[in-house]
């Protein structure tokens, strides 16, 4: 069995209302896309890589990617339909019983620990799992008019972080599934429950922050200083 990496990369960031995609702006003196790439590949340094992006990203460099084994993908309207391209797009190489690991480009904080944990679980899980965190602060639902609505109990709430790993086959299967079912799929997870499966939480670090806002990026360069230190 291989290691397949899928980095979805394709997004365009409107949240960051910046004029670059969230990936090209630059944290410690460079593209936020050459720190995530650089901590997977340091993690899994034989992996292939399946990079999604924007057909129309004319920022991208590939001097960047430091994997041996690579192919840029493109992008679909939503993140899933990034995935499943790259998915497609190594249908003739991959094994059905492959790992896949998907990883958002916008989370260039994950730590080698973190990723070499994850492996070792969804490397002997039947269904696969992800990294994810509980959550701490109490819920707040809005009744959309800026007010509380109710309070959501967080007893047995987490954050679901990336990677999130799966078997090929059955990721492949899943996110085929996953758009008639009605449910939203943010993620690899949800799509793989709504096969009935249950994916592993494997608990990570918080600080697996994801670049959304624009004052993530000074967080995410103190969160790099400090793992460093
Ligand atoms: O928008 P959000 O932060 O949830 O995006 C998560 C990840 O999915 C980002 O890495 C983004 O580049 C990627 N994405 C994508 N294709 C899309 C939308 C988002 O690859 N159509």
């Amino acid at each position: 069995e291989r290691l397949w990496l899928v980095v979805p990369a394709a997004g365009r960031g409107r949240r960051m209302g910046a004029a670059l995609p969230k990936q090209y702006l630059m944290l410690t003196g460079r593209p936020v896309l050459t720190h995530t790439l650089a901590r997977l590949h340091a993690a899994f340094p034989e992996a292939r890589l399946c990079l999604c992006l924007d057909p129309d990203d004319h920022h991208f460099d590939p001097a960047w990617v430091p994997f041996t084994d690579w192919r840029r993908v493109n992008g679909g309207a939503e993140r899933a339909d990034s995935v499943a391209n790259a998915l497609d797009a190594i249908a003739l190489e991959a094994d059905a019983k492959d790992l896949v690991l998907v990883h958002d480009v916008a989370r260039p904080c994950v730590t080698v620990e973190d990723l070499a944990r994850l492996y070792a679980v969804i490397a002997e899980d039947p269904v696969g799992g992800l990294l994810a965190a509980p959550v701490a602060d109490t819920m707040k639902r809005d009744d959309g008019a800026g007010r509380v609505a109710a309070t959501e109990s967080r007893e047995g709430l987490w954050q679901a972080l990336t990677p999130q790993g799966f078997r090929y086959g059955l990721l492949r299967r899943a996110l085929a599934m996953a758009p008639g079912c009605g449910v939203l799929v943010t993620d690899e997870a949800s799509a793989v429950e709504t096969l009935g499966m249950a994916p592993r939480l494997v608990a990570g670090r918080r600080d697996n922050l994801k670049i959304t806002h624009p004052d993530d990026l000074a967080l995410a360069e103190r969160v790099l200083a400090a793992q460093v230190a």
